[in-house]
């Protein structure tokens, strides 16, 4: 008798103590996922508007995740500090997250190319998994143009979205950032040679990498070109695309161009305007979200 009660009392004991470890467990660290979208940043107000597209369609894919911002720029934050706007850096953002006891975050890079500032917050974000309290998970998404596919998609899409009223004739000419810096800047050449397939007259220079303004210059001529559609290939069109692209300043590329002799029309849209393109960054969210 006293031998069935033990067993009894064993039993019951263990069930017990395996449901509060289970419990133990989950009370712990309930899971918690977050987005984090990681663009340069922009102080011109005008273009903040591309943020608010890819905001919406992250909030419309991935319903009820908390989704959080992160501007990558000191210089841009400390501006928009001034005026009253807060935004943090990637990293700060991060321990924000982790201090509020989120456990799988999932970054999003609104980077064109993997260049230096991926890296860097590729590098930075993997410890925040590694840490003592940190994440249990947290994985990176590849920017916009991560493989041939994405360049494929990325050229109609930006095809697809030049002015109605622009002529077989007149050329269209992307504005692509460029870096002297990273390996990656290659991304623009092939970029450009997807572009030049589907339409000839479709061009592309970078501000900082290669090719550059002056390397395409000929190459409308040849083609006799008259008019030159200006059409910003980054996430949004701000400072570059305002100034170096279609400013008045000497050495815009709408003064050079003039100089030349070609009449000039500014698209003043960033791609995260473009929803096809918006389209691309949301498949690569997906990925990593789905594996959190
Ligand atoms: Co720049």
């Amino acid at each position: 008798m006293g031998k069935r009660i033990l067993c009894a009392s064993l039993f019951v004991f263990f069930l017990l103590a395996g449901a509060l470890h289970c419990l133990a467990a989950a009370g712990e660290k309930p899971p918690k996922k977050a987005i984090l979208l990681v663009a340069f940043g922009t102080s011109v107000i005008e273009a903040q508007k591309s943020f608010n597209v890819i905001e919406t369609e992250v909030k419309k894919s991935f319903p009820g995740v908390e989704t959080r911002w992160a501007f990558e720029s000191r210089i841009i934050r400390t501006k928009l500090a001034k005026e009253g706007k807060v935004f943090l850096s990637p990293e700060s953002a991060l321990a924000q997250l982790m201090d509020e006891g989120y456990t799988q975050v999932a970054v999003l890079s609104l980077q064109t190319i993997p260049g230096v500032e991926f890296h860097r917050l590729n590098q930075n974000a993997r410890l925040f998994g590694q840490m003592v309290g940190g994440f249990d998970k947290i994985r990176i998404a590849w920017p916009l143009l991560s493989s041939h596919e994405d360049m494929e998609r990325a050229a109609k899409a930006m095809l697809k979205n030049i002015p109605a009223e622009r002529k077989p004739q007149d050329a269209v000419l992307l504005m692509g950032h460029g870096t002297e810096k990273h390996p990656s800047d290659a991304i623009y050449l092939a970029m450009y040679g997807i572009l030049q397939e589907l339409d000839p007259n479709v061009f592309l220079a970078t501000v900082e990498g290669y090719p550059s303004i002056n390397a395409v210059v000929p190459k409308l001529k040849e083609k006799k070109v008259k008019k030159v559609y200006l059409v910003p290939f980054m996430a949004v069109a701000g400072d570059h695309a305002r100034n170096d692209m279609s400013g008045n300043k000497p050495d815009s590329w709408k003064s050079v161009l003039d100089k030349e002799g070609f009449t000039c029309e500014a698209v003043l849209k960033g791609t995260a305007e473009y929803p096809e393109i918006v389209d691309i960054w949301i498949d690569h969210l997906r990925e990593i979200f789905d594996r959190l």
